[in-house]
């Protein structure tokens, strides 16, 4: 393969479900990870990284479930550089329509000595061996140098020259720590363009950190030196500080076009879909003034700027909120909206789900439509994500009532179907959520803490859905669990029933003797 020196298109690695899964609390179920590979598809990004198969079972399935799916990106595994490693990356990736083999070692003195404890000597070795055998294995294959912002520049020249005669296609030089300024960063890129001699059999790529909150920053100023790849993810989702966001990058090339002459593949309408899907599937909430997602990002509060608005948009906005999927909330159905209606509208949001969740989505969306005057297509979409995936949940919600106020205590009276046979209780609380959760706790004894609490309204108004995240951690492991519904704590219970199902089926997976209440 050529290098891309003259073409002007940048690769777009998403990793959310890699790097942006080891945030803590951001682990995702496999159905989960599914579903935002096929919005990663959608949005059109060229590469996923779905994983680190040896890490867990886990990472592993989702490598292989996403690689066997999509066929539009190519699939990434994420390897050490042993053969170990990754054969289990290669045996995942079996199935896919395009795998990629993405390996990596730290070459930085700190890492060497510290962490890997080897002689650069040994390291050095190590990639050459590593890339072979990950090329022997599949024809597409990245090698990082972890670290490689802080790593000793003819160390780097050397690994990178022996990284591309060993088979790697594209080199990813990742600031690992976040340590990297604009300058600098672009300096290095244009430093290993210059001396590095079979530079031109691969594809430079850059993976930026956020912790000084440059990652777009050093990411934009290494494409303008040469990269051609940019690893990012959405929202900025990712160790510490995060990743380099997508839409960030994506929409800083867009629009400032002028100055910075590249492009991507990415449908940028896609971006608040995927934006939101990873949110809510995370419990990871977008903070309001995060560029490009962020509720404010196109609200404009000030009377002067209304009115500049009404003017002329261009006064205060450089994008258009339609640029990325940011559209006036449509109203979609009332009452009277009939099954096939609704299908159609299941369809045009993007789900596919089988013949009994429809029936059981259905028969909400009129529940709904019932209690609330207007629906619009993020109620249809908070209702089905509290559908999706739940119909071999052990525990499910049957009824729930509770008496709040100021007075006290609150008390709240739960019925739940557990294995099959429907179960009541009455519990009080410090409040009514308390209450409610002591009485899940009373119907289905457990010891979980939990690490996360957190309401959203679907729409505005006060007959608006509540969308509930509830975190829930038992050993080091957490899941996040969601409900929504127009009653704040029937959406609270059923987020934590669904986070409970979660850690179920988790222990199930990990240890099957743990599992009795
Ligand atoms: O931050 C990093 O260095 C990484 C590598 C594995 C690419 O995530
Ligand atoms: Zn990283």
């Amino acid at each position: 393969m050529s290098h891309t020196i003259d073409s002007n298109r940048v690769i777009i690695f998403d990793t959310t479900l890699r790097d942006g899964e080891q945030s803590p609390g951001a682990s995702m179920n496999l159905e989960e990870k599914r579903r935002i590979a096929m919005v990663l598809e959608e949005l059109g990004v060229d590469v996923i990284e779905a994983g680190f198969p040896i890490a867990s079972n886990g990472d592993f399935d989702a490598v292989r479930e996403i690689g066997r799916t999509v066929r539009g990106a190519t699939v990434a595994g994420l390897a050490r550089a042993s053969k170990k490693d990754i054969d289990r990356a290669w045996e995942a990736l079996s199935g896919a329509a395009r795998p990629r083999i993405h390996t990596f070692i730290s070459t930085s003195p700190l890492h060497m000595k510290y962490k890997l404890q080897m002689e650069p000597e040994a390291v050095h070795q190590a990639i050459a061996d590593s890339v072979a055998h990950a090329r022997n294995r599949c024809d597409d294959v990245e090698w990082s140098p972890e670290d490689g912002s802080r790593t000793e520049h003819d160390f780097l020249c050397r690994c990178v020259e022996t990284a591309i005669k060993a088979g790697a296609r594209t080199v990813n030089i990742p600031d690992t720590v976040g340590y990297a300024v604009p300058e600098e960063f672009a300096a290095l890129i244009a430093m290993l363009m210059n001396r590095v001699p079979n530079i031109d059999k691969a594809i430079i790529s850059v993976h930026c950190h956020n912790d000084l909150g440059l990652a777009v920053a050093n990411s934009l100023a290494a494409v303008g030196a040469g990269a051609r790849q940019v690893e990012c993810t959405i929202n900025g989702l990712g160790e510490r500080a995060g990743n380099a966001a997508l839409e960030e990058i994506v929409m800083a090339l867009r629009t400032r076009h002028d100055n910075l002459p590249y492009s991507t593949g990415i449908n940028t309408e896609i971006i608040t879909k995927a934006s939101r899907l990873v949110s809510t599937i995370t419990g990871f909430v977008v903070q309001p003034n995060k560029a490009i997602v962020g509720a404010n990002a196109f609200a404009h509060e000030s009377g002067i700027h209304q009115d500049g608005m009404l003017k002329h948009a261009g006064t205060y906005e450089i994008m258009t909120p339609e640029s990325v999927g940011l559209n006036r909330s449509t109203l979609v159905m009332g009452k009277h909206s009939g099954r096939h209606a609704f299908k159609e509208k299941l369809k045009e949001l993007g789900f596919d789900l089988g013949d009994n969740a429809v029936e059981e989505a259905f028969r909400r969306f009129k529940d709904l439509a019932d209690k609330k005057k207007d629906v619009f297509d993020e109620d249809i979409v908070a209702l089905v994500d509290d559908e999706v995936g739940r119909s071999n949940d052990r525990i499910r919600f049957v009824s729930l009532q509770v008496i709040a106020g100021s007075r006290g205590p609150q008390k709240a009276e739960l019925e739940l179907q557990i294995d099959g046979a429907v179960h009541t209780t009455t519990a009080i609380g410090a409040g009514p959520v308390d209450a409610t959760f002591n009485a899940i706790k009373q119907l289905f004894p457990h010891e979980v803490r939990l690490q996360l609490y957190q309401v959203h309204a679907v729409t505005a108004g006060t007959d608006a859905q509540a969308e509930v995240t509830v975190r829930l951690e038992e050993n080091g492991k957490t899941v996040n669990g969601q409900g929504a519904d127009t009653d704040t704590l029937v959406a609270s219970c059923r987020a934590y029933i669904h986070a409970l199902n979660k850690l179920l089926t988790k222990r199930q997976k990990t240890a099957p003797a743990a599992l009795s209440a």
